[in-house]
């Protein structure tokens, strides 16, 4: 069954561009972004990263959210409507089930480390993280992890307010939380820049960030950064097209679309700028890797002055940014719920919600009891993670670029984006040749196929994205008629 009613839309002008940006503002800003740029040697990955941001990351979001509000639906209606315009087979909406079925599995151990920042901030209150050295960080860090109890209690309450966020709906519920969270976050950041500002180490900071060493930069480094845009941006996950499918009809895609990645991007920025001025100024080591923000962080914040009240800041604000991100990513479930099978908004979160804690104490489980219970050597956490970020999301993304580049009508989405020539044919060429390579290149690496070593290898990737590029258009019969006048 299909609801026939018209499609709820975000009720204020800055609804889409707060809800988005708060999908795409989170963990993956505050905890990945930060300890990525470390172990990836600073500056240069920060400029390859904003990069594969504008070239890949914006352009397929303006494609997702060109078919989620062409199709008003979740992923799934959205984009069967969409293709059927197009006189194309529905076969095509099975890239909404991918995005879909992704954005949940993502949650599924998304909640386990959001669990993990609001037991933080439950320790630096009670005064739990009090430790001389970094064996003692990582003691307290095992020792969280090792109680059943003590991690499925956190990651069940991420679960229950996402599930009652979600449950008072697109307006009352998203759109609401997001009106206080996201401002409030930001200016939480902003106050954590100005306390490393005074408190040392902000002048290597910004050093760190900014300054743009080539030497540094591996492969590895490239691969990772066109990775993490697509999950920084919430991307392929089917939370971006659902929270277009909300986006009125008189809203630029293209403006809306670089508002986000630029908000996201200067969070990602703002974060480093809060965390390195602690790390260097307590001569710690910035490649620390995952465990950066709930090992060294806390250390280092231990040895400042007022370093308990601004740990209890930053635990608060990252807590909050993955509240945010959590509601868009089971958003599509609940919308899919609410349209296809007329459930409530209420009934179809906490049916969402059930399984959701069904699996996510599964994987949480993977780091105490269930420790031994593995699948060709991985956990359930850890499958969660390779199956969303190695295989449905770029796979999801590349769909969502042919989709958009060369199955769907042109001209259809050309009036979704409401573009002009020189605006239009740069998103073109961006989905159609960009895009396409440059996330065929993150899979062939990611699965082993072929190591693509980017210092040797790139003239022929450029090269090939040329020729790609001149043999596509020349052959395609759009530019053929433009030419014949
Ligand atoms: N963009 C979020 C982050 O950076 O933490 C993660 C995310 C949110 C991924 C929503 C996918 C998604 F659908």
């Amino acid at each position: 069954m299909t609801t026939t009613q018209p499609r709820i839309q975000w009720l204020g002008r800055w609804g889409f561009v707060l809800a988005a940006t708060g999908s795409a503002v989170g963990l993956g800003n505050i905890w990945k972004f930060p300890y990525m740029t470390g172990e990836h040697g600073g500056g240069a990955f920060v400029l390859v990263y904003l990069a594969c941001i504008l070239a890949v990351g914006v352009p397929v979001m303006m494609a997702e959210i060109a078919l989620g509000r062409r199709g008003r639906g979740s992923p799934v209606d959205a984009i069967r409507r969409v293709v059927t315009e197009s006189g194309r087979t529905g076969a095509w909406s099975l890239l909404g089930w991918m995005a879909m079925l992704c954005g949940f599995l993502i949650l599924c151990f998304y909640v386990v480390v959001a669990g993990w920042s609001f037991s933080y901030l439950g320790k630096m209150l009670s005064g739990g993280l009090a430790a001389g050295s970094v064996d003692d960080m990582v003691a307290i860090f095992a020792a969280n992890n090792a109680s059943p109890w003590n991690l499925g209690l956190w990651s069940t309450l991420v679960t229950v307010i996402t599930m009652v966020i979600v449950g008072k709906g697109v307006q009352g519920g998203i759109e609401r939380s997001v009106g206080w969270m996201m401002p409030g976050m930001v200016v939480m950041l902003l106050i954590l820049i100005v306390y490393g500002v005074f408190s040392g180490g902000f002048a290597e900071a910004l050093g760190f960030l900014f300054i743009f060493d080539a030497g540094s930069l591996s492969s590895e480094g490239l691969l990772a950064a066109l990775g993490h845009a697509f999950f920084t941006l919430s991307l392929a996950s089917g939370a971006i097209l659902t929270y277009g499918s909300y986006l009125p009809a008189d809203a630029s895609i293209a403006r809306t679309a670089l508002t986000v990645a630029v908000a996201d991007t200067l969070v990602a920025l703002m974060a480093g700028l809060a965390i390195f001025p602690a790390i260097f100024a307590n001569g710690m080591d910035p490649g620390e890797g995952p465990g950066l923000i709930f090992m060294s962080l806390p250390l280092a914040f231990q040895a400042m002055p007022l370093g308990t009240l601004f740990g209890v800041l930053f635990f608060t604000m990252l807590s909050m940014a993955a509240l945010t991100s959590s509601v868009s990513m089971v958003e599509a479930t609940v919308s899919w719920l609410c349209d296809r099978h007329g459930l409530s908004r209420r009934a179809a979160a906490w049916g969402a919600g059930s399984l959701l804690w069904v699996i996510s104490t599964l994987a949480m489980l993977s780091f105490n009891i269930g420790a031994d219970w593995t699948l060709a050597g991985r956990h359930l956490f850890d499958w969660l993670d390779y199956l969303t970020s190695r295989w449905l999301m770029p796979l999801g993304g590349l769909g969502t670029v042919l989709l958009a580049g060369f199955v769907l009508r042109a001209d259809l989405l050309r009036e979704e984006l409401g573009l002009v020539a020189p605006g239009y044919t740069l998103w073109l060429l961006m989905v159609r040749y960009v895009s396409p390579l440059g996330i065929l290149v993150i899979f062939v690496d990611a699965l082993g196929i072929a190591e693509v070593e980017f210092g040797v290898h790139w003239p022929w990737l450029l090269a090939m994205l040329v020729v790609i590029t001149l043999v596509g258009e020349l052959s395609s019969p759009r530019l053929k008629r433009s030419l014949r006048g």
